[in-house]
């Protein structure tokens, strides 16, 4: 058995953050444990409180580390929030041998990468996005190929410097290193997105608390990214404002009651609801799909028109998939299938299972929830491009074999290609 080293995963979300810890085993990730605190300290996907913030990462990262029974200190970090924003570039190189090198590819990219970026935004990703050799295109990997001219189209993903640093800075607070900052969608998208869908064409939709984070892919790689400042959070203060209850109360119906289509509630149904004064009444549910399908419909029409913007004869889509945990909205997921015109599934991360009752779950946790398709993500973002590992704690010598004993009841996900793809350079302003 051919052990790698253990990678850790930090989802600062709005409404929650989580943290995963995995070990890749022969090429296969298996989850070592996972924690999760309430995120307090975010606004549409921004830090807009550190103390808060290093609190939930402290609380999260402990929770993992129990569960686990390793010690992390460096971790990839997913990113989000309107700020973040992505756009294409060029770049071309001849090529000085016979055939094309790894250090030609590299060459091309950096030349695609020469762009000016405002002193206040920070590249995040460097992505390929299709490779063109002698004029011929659609060339994925041309590296061995014949060739005097090699061009390459990448997707450029920048944030602002002070959203970035002030991420880092909780993590550095909270005792951790960050190895790498990966724009969430994209971990997302790993975690639930099939090769064949990609190929043929997908918009990979992130609805969460406070930020819906848009990936589109066709061909096999990514066509474009964006972030849009809307989520559950909404649909939560709109139900709060309606019915005028308090927030927690809010989020408990739009869980347990909430639907984003009216038509598909039953007029008679009626439910419990709790006013700040703690008094019950009750009302007929079909309200609460009233209050929160018009924000569901801005929602997706917000997406409609953001995969219009890219959206072309070359670039059709075959379909998209839904995850995140505002996915969960009954019905939201027909009425983006109705207002986009593609078939809409809901994606979650497929096949992974705790080895062992996670104390965030009551014992039963099962990791299929589209609530954590960003953080699963960046554990295969992290395999990928693997190189820099997580260091193994203190414990680890004292645990390795409780640990393989926990392994063994672990399965791996199966399938994951472990080789690099995309090309990540922080710190270029
Ligand atoms: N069963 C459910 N029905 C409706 N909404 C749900 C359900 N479960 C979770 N949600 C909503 O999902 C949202 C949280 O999703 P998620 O955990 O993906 O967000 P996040 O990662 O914390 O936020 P963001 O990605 O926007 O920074 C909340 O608005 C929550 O109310
Ligand atoms: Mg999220």
């Amino acid at each position: 058995m051919r052990r790698g080293g253990i990678i850790a995963g930090l989802d600062v979300g709005t409404t929650k953050i989580c943290a995963f810890i995995a070990e890749v085993v022969d090429n296969k990730i298996n989850i070592l444990g996972m924690g999760s605190a309430p995120s307090t300290g975010l606004r549409k996907g921004v830090v807009i409180n550190i103390e808060s913030t290093v609190d939930s990462i402290k609380k999260a990262t402990a929770m993992a580390e129990t569960a686990a029974g390793v010690e992390i200190r460096s971790v990839y970090v997913g990113i989000a929030g309107g700020h973040i924003k992505g756009f294409e570039s060029y770049g071309a190189v001849g090529i000085r041998g016979k055939e094309v090198r790894p250090q030609d590819v590299e060459r091309a990219i950096d030349s695609a990468s020469v762009v000016y970026v405002p002193l206040d935004r920070e590249v995040l990703h460097v992505i390929p996005t299709g490779f063109m050799l002698d004029g011929q295109d659609g060339i994925k990997d041309p590296v061995g190929m014949s060739g005097v001219r090699l061009e390459v189209k990448v997707h450029i993903v920048t944030g602002a410097v002070s959203s970035v640093q002030n991420l880092l800075k909780c993590c550095e607070r909270a005792g951790l290193e960050v190895i790498d900052i990966v724009l969430e969608p994209l971990a997302s998208a790993e975690a639930v997105l099939t090769e064949d869908e990609k190929d043929l064409g997908v918009a990979l939709i992130d609805i969460g608390g406070g930020t819906t984070d848009i990936a589109i892919y066709r061909d096999g790689t990514l066509r474009h990214t964006a972030v849009l400042a809307l989520g559950g959070n909404h649909f939560t203060s709109d139900i709060g404002i309606g019915l005028r209850i308090p927030v927690l109360e809010a989020e408990r119906v739009k869980k347990k009651y909430g639907c984003a289509v009216t038509s598909m509630v039953d007029g008679t149904e009626e439910m419990d609801v709790a006013g700040a004064d703690k008094q019950t009444r009750k009302i007929p549910r079909k309200y609460i799909a009233e209050i929160i399908q018009p924000r569901c419909e801005e929602l997706a029409e917000l997406i409609k028109r953001e995969i219009e913007s890219v959206s072309t004869k070359e670039l059709g889509l075959s379909g998209a998939v839904l995850t995140g945990g505002a996915s969960l909205l009954e019905g939201l997921d027909r009425l983006v299938e109705a207002n986009l015109g593609l078939s809409v599934r809901i994606g979650m991360p497929e096949g992974i299972r705790m080895s062992r009752s996670s104390p965030v779950s009551g014992g039963q946790s099962s990791l299929s929830n589209p609530m954590y398709s960003t953080g699963i993500g960046l554990i295969l973002h992290g395999s990928m491009n693997g190189g820099e590992r997580v260091f193994y704690g203190d414990m680890f010598d004292g645990i390795f074999d409780r640990m393989k004993e926990w392994v063994k009841n672990l399965f791996g996900v199966n399938g994951h290609d472990l080789r690099g793809k995309t090309v990540t350079m922080k710190q270029r302003v």
